[in-house]
């Protein structure tokens, strides 16, 4: 029986978002589920009862009712303890949870014997997760609101005008930290017009921060920040002295600075200082987006917007559900990519398979047990030179003294003997003529693969469009029949042959130069 996906009205104080919007209501029932909606559950989202009436859901009044007849639950925030009272025994549930910090609640979602996919808890660096990952779309919501927030509170333009009333100059913008929200702002800051700087310990993200067009501000001190997972670390004492120092600098010197800095699972770096507030221009804003976590600046007041010596520090917490629409639309498509994960055979049944990487790190708690934290994500061979003796082992136990490793080689060699055959019967037995063009073709292979093969892939598509222009050299055969006979003795071809020939030059000559000419612009958009 198709079961059915109920989604509640959000009950955390001021929270706007919604898990499904209409829209997605409609792709959820061609997957096969019916769809429950608590009335007034989109209200605060501008997405009405009628408008998920009219894409299929079923309305339903009251939050107990909602809970009792769904089989399955869409929610933006972990639920509540009266929530997780209405849910049905053995139900499913899709949400954030940060079982981390919230352990009595997943005993409560435990003892319901329930199953609760945790959004927050999705591995991030699986290239295929990324289409259901809400952290990212959240966090790139927060980043944009953050500048917006910012240039509510700030007394100027953002962009440098030069107008009869006189020289404007541009906002000076700092982000402390560039992940997804770091790296949102400083896109939507630079769009604004603002000259943006960025730091971050991770060293990678620079080349990402160049190319919104904001400015990588290093510090002058040696030591990789990367604790793995796309996460930070935490830093040596020698490097956050340094660090501090260089934010002083910057904090007399911008507008306005945005702090994303945060290392999960520990409190947010304090990188603000209060004696770098007070050196900051009368007027100046700080956006605090790691609030919640503490706050990267000392004088924040989490929820709060409060003015501290001349500067707007704000630490608003809701900066996602200020754009309820517009996070509830791309949250909802998370969960939907989720559910098409889930439920691959669209006939409404949701199979949650532990053997998938990022279903098994989203499941926190599977039929009433807890399966979090989830087991390390398993390696590509070539990173994990750890896991070959565990390879090894088995095959001994098994009896097969040959290790795996000299088995490819021995394939390797029988593959040459027999192409070495293969080779030796077509050399003592093909045409003369055959003989000189397959010698050809098999150089072509060889250097074709060699070519491709030591090409970056990002760099393909442009390595596609030059062989392409290159392959215009067939413009040599037309234009040996439209060029007068070498010899006396030669024929001239018919003249609708070298018409034909002169179309076919002007084709492949727009070929030939189209084609050098969007590989130029391939190229310009991988220089810096
Ligand atoms: P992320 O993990 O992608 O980015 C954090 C970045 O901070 C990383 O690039 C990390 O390398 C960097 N970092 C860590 N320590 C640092 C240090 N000492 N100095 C410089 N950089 C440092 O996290 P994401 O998703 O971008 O979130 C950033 C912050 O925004 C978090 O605190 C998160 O809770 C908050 N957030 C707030 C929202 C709100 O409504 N207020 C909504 C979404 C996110």
């Amino acid at each position: 029986m198709p079961l059915t996906i109920g989604v509640p009205r959000e009950v955390f104080p001021d929270e706007k978002r919604v898990a499904t919007v209409p829209e997605v209501v409609e792709k959820l029932i061609k997957l096969g589920f019916s769809v429950a909606v608590e009335s007034g559950a989109g209200d605060a989202a501008n997405f009405s009862d009628d408008a998920y009436r009219a894409a299929g859901a079923q309305i339903v009044d009251g939050a107990a009712k909602l809970w009792a007849g769904s089989d399955i639950v869409f929610k933006v925030r972990g639920p509540s303890p009266e929530e997780v009272g209405l849910m049905r025994e053995g139900g499913t549930l899709v949400s954030f949870i940060w079982p981390a910090q919230n352990a009595e609640l997943m005993k409560q979602l435990a003892a319901k014997k329930a199953t609760v996919l945790a959004i927050d808890s999705l591995p991030r660096t699986l290239s295929r997760a990324q289409k259901m990952d809400a952290l990212t779309s959240m966090a790139g919501v927060a980043g944009y609101r953050a500048v917006i927030e910012a240039a509510n509170a700030f007394g100027r333009f953002f962009n440098g005008q030069v107008t009869a009333a006189g020289k404007i100059p541009p906002a000076k913008v700092f982000v402390a930290g560039a992940g997804v929200a770091g790296l949102a702002a400083i896109g939507t800051a630079v769009g604004l017009g603002a000259i943006v700087r960025a730091n971050d310990t991770r060293a990678e993200v620079a080349d990402q921060v160049v190319s919104l067009g904001g400015e990588f501000v290093k510090v002058d001190y040696e030591e990789e920040g990367s604790g793995g997972g796309g996460y930070a670390k935490v830093m040596s004492e020698g490097f956050q002295q340094a660090q501090r120092e260089m934010y002083a600098k910057q904090a007399r010197e911008v507008d306005i600075i945005i702090t994303t800095a945060l290392i999960p699972g520990k409190p947010a770096p304090k990188l603000i200082t209060a004696d770098m507030v007070k050196s900051m221009k009368p007027g100046s804003v700080i956006v605090d987006m790691a609030a919640e976590q503490g706050g990267n600046c000392e004088l924040t007041e989490p929820g709060q917007a409060v003015v501290k010596h001349g500067v707007t520090i704000i630490g608003y917490t809701d900066l996602v559900s200020r754009l309820s629409k517009q996070s509830s639309t791309l949250y909802s498509n998370n969960l939907l990519r989720l559910t098409e994960e889930l439920c691959k055979n669209k006939d409404g049944i949701i199979d949650v398979n532990m053997e998938d990487d990022a279903i098994r790190g989203l499941t926190v708690i599977k039929d009433g047990e807890i399966t979090w934290p989830p087991p390390a994500p398993k390696l590509p061979p070539a990173a994990a030179p750890a896991a070959k003796p565990a390879v090894a082992a088995p095959s001994k136990a098994h009896g097969h003294g040959a290790p795996s490793a000299p088995a490819s080689g021995s394939r390797i060699a029988i593959l040459f003997g027999v192409a070495a055959v293969l080779f030796w019967i077509i050399g003592a037995y093909a045409p003369a003529a055959f003989l000189g063009h397959f010698t050809v073709f098999v150089l072509a292979c060889f250097v074709g693969y060699m070519v491709v093969w030591n090409v970056t892939p990002a760099l393909h598509t442009p390595l596609m469009s030059v062989t392409n222009a290159i392959s215009s050299i067939i413009a040599i055969g037309a234009l040996v029949q439209i060029a007068p006979p070498i010899s006396e003795g030669l024929a001239r071809p018919d003249s609708w042959i070298r018409w034909l020939a002169v179309l076919g030059i002007v084709l492949t000559t727009i070929n030939m130069f189209g084609g050098f000419a969007v590989t130029r612009r391939m190229l310009a958009m991988f220089r810096k």
